[in-house]
């Protein structure tokens, strides 16, 4: 019997992040140069119901059943199975492997559930809209923070740069002129729950205030697609920049992510930011010129891992 495999991309937010919790605009594109893959085989032999996991990156080798309900790789499993009995599944091997760095904003735990849900699902031969592994993304997601936006399952699940607003049927962006990123880690794990609960909690404790930065940072969303949508990307630079003084003031980001936002800049970088939950992972930089001088000052400033990704120009139509 083949083995049914499937593969998805990381992903990174442009704009937005946080912000879109509270319905405004955000901007997120695939990361294709690090993927997950998901690898299902058959096990001749063996018992209905018997599903055995292998995550070696992450040292794990069990039985689905046997794993925490609230464990994301057995909630994805039954996303998929829906209201069948896992117990009359036929026995199968499942072995992930990624090259998403985990906890960095690069949106390691949707790709492993796209993936995952993909391989299994043909394995079972059921065929899924990029639509429906969307929504069985986010049903896993759910488990890491109670108020996912949505935006992490839908760039990964449709492998295309997205404008997205909470509730609404999300747009494919389209890319007039390609432009250049580097994604720079800060090395410290990002914590996309504490930083999600903190910013409710700053919100509550002073709501106007907070509104006022979500507006702001959805008209920075806006603005950002027009310039994107038009060729203009360079133009982007300086939203990016003062996007990140918003999460700061949102209370997401921390003294070493500002470290490496002003080490880009001063290196000749368009513009950066941090990128995600925050509170640790990435930042994203805009790149025009001097691509190795801008690494090399990040890696001076304590990056762990850089990558360079063009975004490439597509033939989306928006209207
Ligand atoms: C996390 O990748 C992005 C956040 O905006 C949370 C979300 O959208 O669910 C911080």
């Amino acid at each position: 019997m083949p083995a049914f495999t499937a593969t998805a991309p990381g992903k990174i937010i442009l704009f937005g992040e946080h912000a879109v919790v509270y319905g405004e605009p955000a901007i997120a594109v695939p990361v294709s140069s690090v993927q997950t893959r998901a690898v299902v085989n058959a096990v001749i032999g063996g018992s209905s119901g018997e599903i055995q996991i292998e995550a070696p990156d992450i040292s794990l080798s069990a039985a689905v059943m046997e794993l925490d309900p609230d464990h994301p790789l057995r909630a994805a499993v039954m996303a998929v199975l829906g209201d069948k009995d896992p117990g009359e599944m036929p026995a199968c091997n499942i072995r992930i492997s990624s090259s998403i760095p985990v906890a960095s904003g690069l949106g390691s735990g949707a790709a492993v559930s796209a993936a995952l849900i993909r391989a299994l699902s043909a394995f079972l031969g059921q065929r899924l809209t990029d639509e429906q592994v969307s929504h069985l993304i986010f049903e896993v997601e759910k488990i890491h923070h109670d108020t996912p936006s949505g935006i992490d399952n839908t760039v990964i699940a449709h492998q295309k740069p997205i404008y997205y607003v909470k509730g609404e049927p999300f747009q494919f962006l389209s890319i007039e002129s390609p432009f250049s990123i580097l994604i720079a880690d800060s090395g410290i794990p990002g914590h996309t729950q504490e930083a999600v609960q903190r910013v409710r909690q700053n919100w509550i404790n002073n709501p106007d205030r907070f509104d006022l930065l979500f507006k702001s940072i959805g008209g920075i969303s806006k603005m950002s697609k027009e310039l994107i949508q038009s060729g203009s990307p360079a133009d982007i630079g300086p939203l990016m920049n003062e996007n990140h003084l918003l999460l700061q003031e949102l209370g997401v980001s921390t003294p070493e992510l500002d470290h490496l936002v002003d080490a880009a800049r001063q290196a000749g970088a368009l513009g950066a930011k941090l990128s995600g939950g925050g509170l640790g992972g990435n930042i994203i930089v805009l790149v025009d010129e001097g691509i190795d001088k801008i690494t090399e000052a990040l890696t001076k400033s304590g990056a762990v891992h850089t990558l360079n990704s063009t975004i490439p120009s597509n033939q989306i139509s928006t209207d």
